[in-house]
């Protein structure tokens, strides 16, 4: 018998475009070996979860870090996916899913990273050094911030005219929605495979 698909939980905080990102590639099959069955939230005006709602997939307010672990237990959560979710995991939470979290971050790890590095702040100081190449990073999250095992990275060239809106976009569009679907896959799919 064919084991079952691996179940999902995305991690919000904002506007949910890497969510978005993986909803539509669960669509089209770019995912097939995973569902996301559950969209936990730090914010709850994040419009991520008017995207997850839209799609049919449960929603979750969180209520601090024991709230978190008890909704990925209670939903039987394999894979933990942070897309954009703007909080520090506690350690708790680290320990139960050993290389069954991943996260995607807007540049090229170990550049601009690490404590105090999210959204757009990470391309404003990609800006500020001068760099000409940056990207967005997919990892497995560990203990370190930004630290865990490199699972994808994909890098675009700086423009002379790049403002930090600008830089966003365009690795988002080129980088982001790209890797954090795939890596989905391809961890979904290991997963899947330890099962059978
Ligand atoms: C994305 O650029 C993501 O890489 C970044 O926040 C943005 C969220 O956008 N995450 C971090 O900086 C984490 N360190 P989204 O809500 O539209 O997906």
């Amino acid at each position: 018998m064919k084991a079952e698909k691996t179940k999902i939980a995305v991690l919000v905080s904002g506007g949910g475009t890497n969510l978005q990102a993986l909803i539509d590639a669960e669509k089209s099959g770019i995912i097939k070996s995973g569902e996301i069955v559950l969209v936990c939230s730090s914010n709850p005006d994040a419009y991520a979860l008017t995207r997850a709602a839209d799609n049919g997939i449960e929603t979750h307010v969180l209520e601090g870090e024991d709230d978190l672990l008890k909704q990925l237990q209670s939903h039987g959560i394999e894979l933990v996916i942070l897309a954009g979710f703007m909080t520090i995991l506690s350690k708790e939470v680290i320990r139960h899913y050993p290389d069954r979290i991943i996260n995607v971050h807007p540049a090229l790890i170990p550049s601009f990273c690490g404590k105090g590095f999210y959204g757009l702040h990470v391309h404003e100081k990609a800006l500020e050094y001068g760099v000409k190449v940056t990207g967005a990073t997919v990892h497995f999250v560990n203990e370190i911030p930004d630290g865990g095992k490199i699972i994808y990275q994909k890098a675009i060239d700086i423009l002379d005219d790049d403002t930090p809106a600008s830089l966003q976009k365009r690795v988002m569009e080129n980088c982001e929605w790209i890797l954090l679907p795939k890596a989905a896959e391809k961890v979904s799919a290991e997963i899947m495979a330890s099962k059978e």
